[in-house]
């Protein structure tokens, strides 16, 4: 078996309890739920296997050490007592990023400084290097967080965030986060034998990550991590982890997915990301305005980000919108509705309390995920 590791699943406000849900599914049962973050301790294994199948979480961390440290001493000598020659090969490049919020320690230059001293005069003991480092192998972004004087020393596992699944080849005016489109469409209880619909799938997101999810598709099949070339992660783990991904998925379940949205520009973008993200033309994409959606079977799910009003003179035409929403949806009481959006009067435009709602941020835009419980028939 690998080496034992504790990984710091990053997320969104909001959506750590998702984020929970999948590192168990993985099956790891050592798992604490922070704020924006999730930890659990696995063997090395898990991070081929977090980065590739995590759907909501912004990024694998590696947590290499966390203490208190109120002085510069304490933060260099708490840090080169850790064992970074475990994680950090003799040629690793090793950049220090760094964030200080109400700490002793404010200065972020300074503290990026000290722990990179403070790892190379440990790596220069631990591999018997009199000169100076090389670093021109693999890279190992560390971070140093320091929060309310405790510092917390990580390494980046997966490069660009995991939001990045490599397939986004084009995007509207305020696509949403594919992590959040994932969290979106999990909060809900649709089943791949459900039809879907997102009237407002400007590119196409949450349908695509729905379809995902459908087929069981892992979200980073597509692209490359950062911890691809570290040595310590035995070679065979990668490569278990990507057959893994490919035996487990589903691409022979049937999807009944479809997005649509009032601007064709946009839906030929959502068309190409869908091609891109390897679904073709599983997913049925339609140019049509919200009001014209007339469900052919029951049980659906409808699940959209539409616009919040939020620009000037765009206010009164979304509340319509809103409005006009809910009295279509009257006449299909099976249909299940999730909206998120950022208008606090969404329950009475819409003409009913929902059945749940949740607070998430869509980036820095406070919002609620509106939940609408279908009669089921
Ligand atoms: C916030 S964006 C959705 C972004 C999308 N979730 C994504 O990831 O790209 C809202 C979308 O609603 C569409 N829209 C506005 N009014 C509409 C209407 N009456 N019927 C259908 N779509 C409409 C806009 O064209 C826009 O693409």
């Amino acid at each position: 078996m690998s080496q034992q590791v504790t990984l710091i699943a990053t997320a969104a406000m909001g959506i750590e309890a998702s984020v929970a849900r999948e590192v168990k599914a993985l099956g790891y049962q050592d798992v604490q739920v922070e704020n924006g973050r999730v930890v659990f301790t696995a063997d090395a294994s898990a991070i081929p296997r977090a980065n590739l199948w995590l759907r909501t979480a912004d990024r694998i961390k590696l947590q290499v050490g966390r203490f208190k440290a109120f002085t510069f001493d304490e933060l260099f000598e708490k840090t080169k007592a850790l064992p970074w020659e475990l994680f950090i090969s003799e040629d690793g490049q090793f950049p220090v990023v760094g964030k200080s919020i109400k700490s002793k320690l404010y200065s972020v230059p300074d503290c990026q400084a000290i722990v990179k001293k403070a790892i190379v005069e440990r790596l220069k003991k631990k591999y018997g290097i009199a000169s100076w480092l090389k670093e021109t192998g693999a890279l190992y972004r560390v971070e140093v967080a320091l929060h309310k004087d405790e510092v917390l020393l990580t390494l980046d596992t997966s490069g660009s965030g995991l939001h990045k699944r490599g397939y986004r080849v084009g995007q509207g005016e305020a696509p949403l986060k594919e992590t959040l489109a994932a969290a979106l469409v999990q909060f809900t209880n649709w089943k791949p034998d459900h039809p879907f619909i997102d009237v407002f799938c400007g590119s196409g997101t949450i349908a695509i990550e729905a379809a995902l999810i459908g087929q069981n598709i892992a979200p980073g099949f597509n692209r490359e991590f950062a911890s691809e070339n570290w040595s310590f992660i035995p070679q065979p783990d990668w490569e278990r982890a990507f057959e893994e991904a490919e035996d487990f998925a589903k691409y022979d379940q049937p999807l009944d997915i479809t997005g649509s949205d009032i601007d064709p520009e946009l839906i030929n973008i959502a068309k190409q990301n869908a091609v891109e993200a390897g679904l073709g033309d599983l997913i049925t994409w339609k140019q049509m305005r919200m009001t014209d959606f007339k469900p052919k079977r029951k049980n659906g799910y409808l699940i959209s980000n539409p616009p919040y009003g939020e620009r000037m003179g765009e206010r009164k035409e979304v509340e319509q919108m809103y409005r006009d929403l809910g009295a279509m949806m009257r006449d299909f009481p099976s249909w299940s509705v999730y909206i998120l959006t950022s208008h606090e009067q969404f329950e009475q435009l819409y003409g009913s309390q929902a059945s749940k709602k949740r607070k998430l941020f869509n980036g820095f835009i406070k919002t609620d995920y509106y939940q609408y419980f279908g009669r089921h028939e």
